[in-house]
């Protein structure tokens, strides 16, 4: 088990956690928190490192892609082993990479739809028989390009969106079984994902330096605000996108 860092109380103790896209990046920060703050968690990802991940955290991995047929059972099957009861749910996995839609074939946008938008209905509607209530929570990761236009990443974009729009409707759905859904909606973070986006020019001009707080986000950035929305603390919230963004939804900077 990690050694725990920094925390005076365990605000998940006793509490059970899924993860996806949990290998590395925002999804292996999420996770660690979640950890760190007395949670047994669940990651999933295609990506067969998330069992070094897992390992590290003391924690169950499943290898599994999000798009798959069975992942919704398998992934219910394998928290109910492992965990055997789940109380959170973090649909994180995604891609990224998008393009404008002219450059943008069709194997493209079905990989987008069905990656960072389908998955997360399919995957959710076979966790919710199993989802705790009252007090289950569901936490989506969007984007702000899902809540605003920015030319070349269309497909990534609709499916942003549409994670938005999921997170409204299942509040709406979910709220009289006690079951809060909220999204985040991340700015630029440092990840795997944005590597060599951020060494591109106009990126790094729109997107870094307006940015009001002038700097990129870190996966624990997210880690945070995500152990929030399933706190106590946010107990009467749901049906939210939050942007964590240092601000650039809010007012870009005055530079650009
Ligand atoms: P990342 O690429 O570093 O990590 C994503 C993880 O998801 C990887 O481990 C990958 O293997 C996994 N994954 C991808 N497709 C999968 C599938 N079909 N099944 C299972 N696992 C799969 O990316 P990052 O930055 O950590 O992104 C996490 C989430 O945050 C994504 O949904 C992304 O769209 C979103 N996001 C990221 C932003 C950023 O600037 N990094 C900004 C806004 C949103």
């Amino acid at each position: 088990m990690k050694e725990k860092v920094g925390f005076s109380n365990e605000r998940f103790a006793g509490k059970t956690a899924i993860v996806t896209g949990a290998a590395r990046g925002i999804g292996e920060s999420i996770a660690d928190r979640f950890v760190s703050e007395g949670a047994r968690v669940l990651l999933v990802d295609l990506n067969p490192d998330v069992e070094a991940t897992a390992r590290r955290l003391g924690q169950t991995a499943l290898i599994k892609s999000v798009t798959d047929a069975d992942a919704g059972a398998r992934i219910v099957a394998t928290a109910m082993e492992a965990l055997g009861k789940i109380d959170i749910l973090v649909n994180n996995a995604g891609i990224g990479g998008s393009k404008r839609l002219q450059d943008t074939d069709d194997e493209l946008i079905d990989r987008f739809l069905q990656t960072n938008l389908a998955s997360l209905l399919r995957i959710t509607r076979s966790v919710l028989p199993r989802l705790t209530r009252p007090g289950g929570r569901i936490i989506n990761i969007s984007s702000i390009f899902g809540l605003t236009g920015y030319p070349g990443t269309t497909a990534y974009a609709v499916a942003k969106a549409g994670v938005a729009q999921f997170t409204r409707q299942l509040a709406g759905e979910l709220g009289p079984e006690g079951i809060l859904v909220n999204a985040i909606a991340p700015g630029v973070i440092a990840t795997p994902m944005t590597t060599g986006r951020q060494q591109n020019a106009l990126y790094q001009r729109l997107m870094i330096e307006g940015t009001p707080l002038e700097r990129v986000g870190q996966p624990e950035d997210i880690a945070g605000p995500v152990a929030f929305l399933a706190s106590e603390d946010a107990a009467f919230i749901t049906g939210t996108v939050l942007p964590v963004d240092g601000g650039i939804l809010a007012a870009r900077h005055g530079k650009i």
